[in-house]
């Protein structure tokens, strides 16, 4: 990354709330279930698949965490409602994971119910490191009463492998993606290659076993390759599908949908929409840079 943008990158956390809203709008679907449902009905009518995702983390009370399962619930019955391509993403510590593990095992076992009981399914995020090891013990938890739970690994920690030898022995549904929070280099790859070496290693292991995989990246180096994988390993078109995120690569995205592959996008929404823009900014300093030009542009 330039140095230009190495800046803009860190100025974009200084920049007016509303301006970052302006401009994270093609990554969210709004602040409202209204919203959402309309931007997942276009996606649906298109063949395309959504994950939908209530926007919060980080919560530091049981009743905020209470809050968000029930919106969570909303969101599956508004499945339901209106017979949506969709299943629910949701971010443990949204769950109260910060606050008492026990206290969000039993908020997500709850919605892995409620979603097993209307044939659906829950896709558990991935947040930062320290909370890698109890998210994963939260899935094994989970994994051994239902079949209807997934789970997120991230490529850039240098355990993924591992943790995927260890999930297999489950039969796991992952979604592999290279990971978004900064981490320490003595537990993740820094260099692109690396990561996208790891990826591709850990997405092999993955698919050997015969698990389920989300292959979520824009990579066109990644797509490709794991194109080849599919095709090299006889990997039958119900073992797997591509994941994007709202806003990101659509060229890329419709291109896979003609290709005959499943395609799922994440569909973010709701009021809390703030850390997750900021996020998805920092990741695309070219629409950052754009910002800090309309912000410091005299020619009005
Ligand atoms: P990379 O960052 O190299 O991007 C490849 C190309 O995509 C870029 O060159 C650019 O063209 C385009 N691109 C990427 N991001 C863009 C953006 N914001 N705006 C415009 N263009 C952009 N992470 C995590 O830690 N835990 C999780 O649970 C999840 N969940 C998740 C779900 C889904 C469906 C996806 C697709 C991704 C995630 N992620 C995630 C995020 C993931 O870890 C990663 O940060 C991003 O997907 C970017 O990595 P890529 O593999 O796309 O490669």
């Amino acid at each position: 990354m330039s140095l230009i943008n190495k800046l803009i990158v860190a100025v974009v956390q200084l920049m007016p709330k509303s301006v970052v809203g302006f401009f994270s709008k093609k990554y969210i679907a709004g602040d409202t279930i209204e919203k959402a449902v309309k931007c997942v009905k276009d996606l649906n009518s298109r063949g395309i698949f959504a994950t939908m995702d209530v926007l919060g983390e980080s919560i530091t009370r049981k009743e905020e965490a209470i809050e968000a399962k029930n919106k969570c619930i909303e969101v599956l019955d508004t499945i339901v409602k209106f017979k949506l391509m969709a299943n629910l993403s949701l971010k443990p510590t949204q769950m109260g994971l910060s606050i008492d593990e026990d206290f969000a095992y039993k908020q997500i076992k709850e919605l892995v119910e409620k979603a097993r009981g209307i044939d659906n399914f829950v896709r558990i995020d991935m947040e930062d490191s320290p909370y890698t090891d109890k998210t994963i013990s939260l899935f094994k938890k989970l994994r051994s009463d239902f079949n209807n739970v997934g789970i997120v690994l991230q490529a850039y920690l240098k355990r993924t492998t591992s943790d995927v030898i260890t999930l297999n022995k489950m039969g796991t549904n992952y979604r592999l993606c290279k990971g978004i929070y900064i981490e320490p280099a003595t537990i993740a790859y820094k260099d692109r290659q690396e990561i996208r070496s790891n990826y591709l290693k850990s997405l092999e292991l993955m698919l050997k076993n015969g698990n389920y995989v989300g292959i979520a990246t824009h990579d066109e180096y990644l797509i490709k390759e794991a194109y080849r994988l599919i095709k090299e390993m006889n990997i039958p078109k119900d073992k797997f599908e591509f994941q994007m995120l709202l806003g990101v690569r659509e060229d890329l995205r419709e291109k896979i949908n003609k290709d005959g592959y499943k395609i799922r996008i994440y569909v973010p929404f709701g009021e809390d929409w703030y850390p997750y823009s900021i996020r998805r900014l920092k990741e695309n300093p070219q629409v950052a840079g754009q910002i800090f030009k309309n912000i410091f542009s005299f020619e009005k």
